[in-house]
Formats: C-alpha cells, sequence, structure tokens
C-alpha cells in the first residue's frame, strides 16, 4: 500500500483540489501532466487520499481517451490522420516518424523513452491539414521531407 506523504508533488495536486472526491478528472490531468501518463501506483494512492474505491479512479482513467496508463516519451508526436489530413497525406508522414524511430502500430514508444508516435482522429486544424503536434505545439502543413528536418531538431535538442 502507498504510503502518505510518499508522492509529494501528487500531495500538492490534491491540496490544490482541496481532496475533493468530485475534482477526480482535474485531479488526474494534473497527475498526467506531472508524470506524462498514470501510472497505477498513482491511482492506488489518488484512490487512498481520496477514500474512492480504486475501481473509480480506474474507471475515470480509462474513459477519457486523453488520459495514458502507459508511459509516454519526453516527445509526444500526434500525428493526425482524420479525413482532411489523410487526404493530404498524413500516411506518409506517420510512415517517415515510425521508421525513422522503429517504432511501428504495435510499438509507441522508443526504448530510450525519448519518442512516442500517435495518430490521432482530427486535430481541431484541418485548414492546416496535415496537420502533427509536437507535445501539443502544431506543425501544420507538413510533408515527410519536413518531417524528418523536424525529428533531426528534435534529436539535437534532446542530446543537448
Ligand atoms: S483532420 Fe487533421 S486536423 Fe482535422
Amino acid at each position: 500500500m502507498p504510503k502518505k506523504g510518499m508522492y509529494p508533488e501528487v500531495d500538492l495536486i490534491l491540496k490544490t483540489h482541496e481532496l475533493k472526491q468530485s475534482a477526480i478528472i482535474s485531479i488526474l490531468q494534473d497527475v498526467q501532466k506531472q508524470y506524462r501518463y498514470l501510472p497505477p501506483e498513482v491511482l492506488t494512492y489518488v484512490a487512498r487520499q481520496l477514500d474512492l474505491s480504486e475501481a473509480k479512479v480506474y474507471s475515470v482513467a480509462t474513459f477519457y481517451d486523453n488520459f495514458s496508463l502507459e508511459p509516454k516519451g519526453k516527445y509526444l508526436i500526434k500525428v493526425c490522420d482524420g479525413t482532411a489530413c489523410h487526404v493530404r497525406k498524413s500516411i506518409p508522414i506517420l510512415e517517415e516518424l515510425r521508421k525513422a524511430l522503429g517504432l511501428s502500430d504495435k510499438k509507441h514508444t522508443t526504448d530510450d523513452m525519448n519518442f512516442t508516435v500517435e495518430t490521432v482522429s482530427c486535430l481541431g486544424t484541418c485548414g492546416l491539414a496535415p496537420v502533427l503536434t509536437v507535445n501539443d505545439k502544431v506543425y501544420p502543413a507538413m510533408t515527410p521531407e519536413k518531417t524528418r528536418e523536424l525529428l533531426k531538431h528534435l534529436k539535437e535538442e534532446v542530446n543537448e
């Protein structure tokens, strides 16, 4: 059982939301911001502190697409494959990323935990298609060449 005080950053988040059970969604959003995903041991801890069942906390964590129970890389790249982006050739962009990073539709995160590549159905900026985001920064009108450049730049950042 996770002991009280084991996760000071989570305690701070809980305190910000006044330990309110009704704030569970906002609490989990903040926890995810902190860890980039929802670690199972932290979910257990949150359940204990809020006096909620683990089942309840897990049901919230798995209900919303934005929550992830899997660890994500330092750079989370989301390639839009909604209709507008798809017709403007989002797939070659996705393939370029997967090839360059050794990823696939089954393996989303590199072993060094630097990159995660996912697809999304529409980022809501169809006029800029094809679009991808890196940690929520939007890159419009992408091509495989521009993607290669972007990746090169991100890898340099990692090594700095
Ligand atoms: S389909 Fe890609 S932003 Fe809408």
